[in-house]
């Protein structure tokens, strides 16, 4: 099935938490970072964490809807340097949105491990300051609901952001999980670093790996003969 890629509003927040949650379940770390909080108490973050991210201009919701069901299936969000792609624009949010949108870690779970927040924080930064160039895209967030995985609904949201990049012939920096990396391998990323985020620094239990990966463009010759390459 050709999935298709519209952008997110306002109302999607709620699924778009869902899928969130759902896909990153294993990982545990939403739960190391809110100890105790009941699944709807972090949807509910979730989907004020979105305000943020719809009211940024260089930030790009995108989702894939089953067109059957209307059920909203996959999601990311693709940082496009604003210089690159300017916007007049982000999706209209409503008076309470907007206000979620300044700080909506106030209105986050608690209690927090405040220390995990931050030290999680850092560790991403510290690793975008040194990899992400002003023009690189970075892809901020994938994910495929679980009963939809292995249906082509990440590659076709990943293509999305592909396509723009190699038009523009610009590169696309990423945090991959075990989970994505086959992915990224295929759609041409590579391996730049491994990292671990140890959470026991931070009165926590366990490690996450993330593999820091780059996808340089493809020659613009190669990329416009392609086929599916929209
Ligand atoms: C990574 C993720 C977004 C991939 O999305 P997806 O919709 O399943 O991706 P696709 O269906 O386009 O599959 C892409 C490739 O991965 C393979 N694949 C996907 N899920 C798989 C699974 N569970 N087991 C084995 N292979 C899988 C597919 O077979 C496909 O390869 P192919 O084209 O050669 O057949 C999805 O697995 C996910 O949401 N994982 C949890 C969250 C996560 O880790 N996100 C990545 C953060 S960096």
């Amino acid at each position: 099935m050709a999935f298709q890629i519209q952008y997110a509003e306002e109302h999607d927040a709620p699924a778009l938490a869902r899928i969130n949650i759902l896909s990153f379940e294993t990982q545990g770390l939403l739960q190391a970072l809110f100890p105790g909080a009941e699944t709807p108490a972090l949807e509910l973050h979730k989907a004020n964490n979105y305000m943020k991210h719809l009211a940024n201009r260089q930030m790009h919701v995108v989702k894939v809807t089953d067109p059957l069901t209307g059920e909203l299936v996959g999601n990311a969000r693709w940082q496009l340097p604003e210089a690159i792609w300017p916007r007049d624009q982000t999706p209209a949010l409503s008076e309470k949105a907007q206000e979620i949108a300044q700080d909506p870690m106030r209105l986050a779970p608690r209690p927090r491990n405040e220390a995990l927040l931050a030290g999680f924080r850092t560790m991403l930064e510290h690793h975008r300051k040194k990899y992400l160039g002003e023009t690189d895209l970075l892809l901020d967030f994938l994910a495929t609901t679980p009963s939809y995985q292995g249906r082509g609904v990440g590659s076709a949201l990943l293509r999305w952001g592909t396509a723009k990049a190699d038009e523009k012939q610009l590169r696309i920096y990423l945090e991959a999980t075990e989970a994505g990396y086959p992915v990224y391998v295929k759609h041409g990323w590579k391996v730049v670093e491994e990292v671990f985020f140890d959470r026991e620094q931070f009165g926590g239990h366990g490690r996450d790996r993330f593999i820091l990966m780059m996808r340089d463009p493809k020659p613009l010759a190669q990329s416009a003969t392609e086929p599916g390459r929209t």
